[in-house]
């Protein structure tokens, strides 16, 4: 995920100074969706002096770290008024390319900065792109997907067929190249005062402020079945009827302002006028008119975007219609789940690429064994996935609790292969694992959600696993993003064992259904917020089960004990009677995790035993399971997914009920107590 803010003054003098600090605010408040470095494009020259140039300025680190490289400028005069200016700003989220200045956006066409463009997105077909425009002499600066972009549009501009193609067209052209996830604003020194925006896939709209009445309220959208040139011969007459009726009027002496934005926090502070496009709308201002094309019309066949007035308060839009980022993040896991997947799994030819890994396939092939290792959730994502790594790949699997690793000095290999599970790939225990694994040559594999970090950049190779930036203290979507990332592992390393390939089919058929089967867990949140009313006095919550699921449980008790301050605890149901048995009484609050899997005899077994003892056990099972409902006293249905996934979907309800009980109990939700996100000391 990352941010993307644009800003053009139409006949409303701002002086430099004003503008930077307009994309600054707007990129401070977009940072929650990314925040490893941050870029602008500007003017260099008002744009009505003949020689026009662009100016990039970007840099590593979070949004203030580029606010002071920009008064550090030398060639700027801050006090230069821009009659009309066009601005664009980016605050990033790595996902192609480690966070550097070169890496972050804008992204640039050529040296003289012809055409630059922000992205927010993936862009899946990026590398055959840029194969095609490397044959052409394009030379790539950065690793990114989005400098593929730059380069396309300069290279429709240099092929174009006629001198006065606009730039929608030429937008329009790119985007029909382009395949995978965008939100894209760009700017150019060919176009000067003109912005054009378009989006598939991810978010973005357009704020309009203006002291004059704006002259429509609807923007009747313009389709195009040919080009715009093509259009303009064939029929005069019509273009003449949309161009006069399509266009948000700012002519003669009126003045205009327009925001691009990811989302409506951003925008807020300056107006609450916003236009929500839709996949494909390509919106262009040219003379202070803004006018929206397309070129097939749109699922909602809606022929107009309306001018909408927000309601909202800006603290609510930027956590949505949430009241945490912790609930955000939860109700975002259908996305970030896709997002781990897309371009990796190929759902027609049941494979599975790591481009990461690819390399170091051979050498990972022929280890020893592997040792997953991590602190708190990660670790529990190595836990809940362990049993199918060790079917998938046919190796002993060793999973560790990084701290413990290392005060046990464990004996490791040059054939051993190492993961480090980490979302914010800077936790001082799993470092600390990576160097000793390191010293002892095995083979390192990173697994963390932000590229740039320690451990990202000091293992050999590794897995980006594109959840987007986590806010909340409490790990949720990283947790199922981990989960699916080693399973895509798992798979990729078992592609040849024909033994295998019934059971890799149905796991991949099983991956592709998770978005829609995880919405459906989603929707049980009213039912679990109930039980929760029930229980958020209690002082201690137990959650158990086995195999595919005791990871399940160990990630639910930790959410419920982090932020809710109750005492909870993960048991292994085959523990039961070799101790916890003794805890089951009427009053003792135990949930149980009872799917139909390989286990679900023996986890009969355990319901049995904790009625036997009066327990009113609370009961995680699948929507077709008939037994466990005799004796649960409260029961929360499941959609079922093949065993080794099923974990991913057990645990939402457990991240809603901590959620729950943490609101009711009057707790900081993203905030709790002596907890911090990022745990760089030992
Ligand atoms: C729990 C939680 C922690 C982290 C642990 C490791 O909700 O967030 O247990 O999982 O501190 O952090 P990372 O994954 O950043 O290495």
């Amino acid at each position: 995920m990352c941010g993307i803010f644009a800003y053009m003054n139409y006949r409303v003098p701002r002086t430099r100074k004003e503008i930077f600090e307009t994309l600054i605010k707007g990129l401070q408040r977009l940072e929650y969706r990314g925040y490893d470095s941050a870029g602008v494009a500007i003017d260099g020259n008002n744009h009505e002096v003949k020689e026009r140039h662009i100016q990039l300025v970007k840099k590593r680190g979070k949004v203030k770290a580029l606010d002071e490289e920009l008064y550090k400028q030398d060639s700027m005069d801050l006090k230069v008024e821009f009659e009309t200016h066009f601005g664009i700003a980016h605050t990033r989220w790595a996902t192609h390319g480690v966070p550097s200045a070169v890496n972050s956006h804008p992204q640039r066409s050529d040296k003289g900065n012809e055409f630059v463009v922000i992205h927010n997105g993936i862009i899946t077909n990026y590398k055959d792109l840029r194969k095609f425009l490397e044959s052409k002499g394009y030379e790539f600066e950065s690793e990114t997907d989005t400098e593929t972009i730059a380069k396309l549009i300069k290279y429709v501009f240099d092929n174009r067929e006629t001198e006065d193609i606009t730039f929608s067209t030429l937008v329009e052209r790119v985007i029909q190249q382009l395949e995978g996830a965008f939100a894209l604003v760009f700017k150019s020194i060919h176009y000067p005062g003109e912005a054009v925006a378009t989006r598939r896939g991810s978010p973005l709209l357009i704020g309009v402020r203006s002291k004059y009445k704006l002259s429509t309220e609807q923007i009747p959208i313009l389709y195009r079945t040919c080009t715009l040139e093509n259009v303009k011969n064939i029929c005069k007459t019509r273009m003449k009827r949309l161009d006069s009726s399509a266009c948000l009027h700012a002519v003669g002496d009126k003045a205009v302002e327009f925001f691009f934005a990811s989302d409506a926090s951003a925008i807020i502070e300056h107006t609450n006028r916003v236009i929500f496009l839709e996949d494909d709308d390509i919106a262009a201002v040219a003379d202070g008119k803004l006018s929206i094309h397309r070129v097939k019309r749109s699922a909602s066949d809606d022929p107009s975007r309306a001018i909408q007035t927000l309601q909202m308060e800006l603290q609510q839009i930027m956590k949505g219609n949430f009241s945490a980022f912790m609930q955000k993040e939860i109700f975002e896991q259908p996305e970030s789940v896709f997002n781990t997947m897309r371009g990796r799994v190929n759902f027609e030819t049941n494979t599975v690429l790591l481009g990461g890994l690819k390399d170091h396939l051979k050498e990972i092939r022929r280890c020893r064994r592997l040792i997953v290792i991590g602190c708190g959730t990660s670790y529990h994502a190595a836990v809940a996935t362990r049993q199918v790594l060790e079917e998938l790949t046919e190796l002993p699997v060793m999973v560790e609790l990084a701290s413990d690793f290392l005060d046990r000095n464990t004996p490791v290999f040059r054939d051993d292969v190492c993961f480090f599970i980490s979302q914010s790939g800077e936790t001082a225990d799993t470092l600390l694992a990576l160097r000793y694994c390191k010293d002892r040559r095995a083979l390192t594999v990173g697994v963390t959600n932000t590229v740039g970090s320690s451990i990202s950049r000091e293992t050999d190779c590794g897995v980006h696993i594109n959840a987007g930036p986590e806010i909340g203290v409490a790990s949720t979507k990283a947790y199922t993003s981990q989960f699916i990332s080693l399973v895509m592992f798992g798979l990729m390393m078992s592609e040849d064992r024909i033994s295998l390939q019934n059971r890799r089919q149905e796991i991949i058929r099983g991956l592709r259904s998770l978005p829609e089967l995880i919405k459906e867990v989603l929707s049980l949140d009213e039912k679990i917020h109930d039980l929760a009313l029930e229980l958020y006095t209690q002082r201690s919550l137990l959650v158990m089960g086995r195999g595919y699921n005791y990871a399940t449980c160990l990630e639910g008790a930790l959410k419920i004990k982090e932020i809710t301050y109750m005492h909870s605890e993960g048991i292994l149901a085959g523990e039961l009677k070799h101790g916890p048995l003794a805890l089951i009484d009427k009053q003792m609050p135990v949930i149980m995790v009872i799917m139909k899997d390989p286990c679900f005899a023996k986890c009969q077994n355990a319901l049995q035993q904790v009625t036997a003892r009066q327990g009113r056990p609370i009961i995680l099972c699948s929507k077709d399971d008939t037994e466990s409902s005799k004796f649960a006293y409260k029961m929360i249905e499941l959609p079922h997914t093949v065993d080794c996934l099923q974990g991913i979907l057990s645990v939402i309800p457990l991240q809603l009920l901590s959620f729950h009980l943490a609101v009711l109990r009057g707790y900081d939700v993203d905030f709790p107590r002596n907890l911090a996100k990022s745990v760089t000391v030992e």
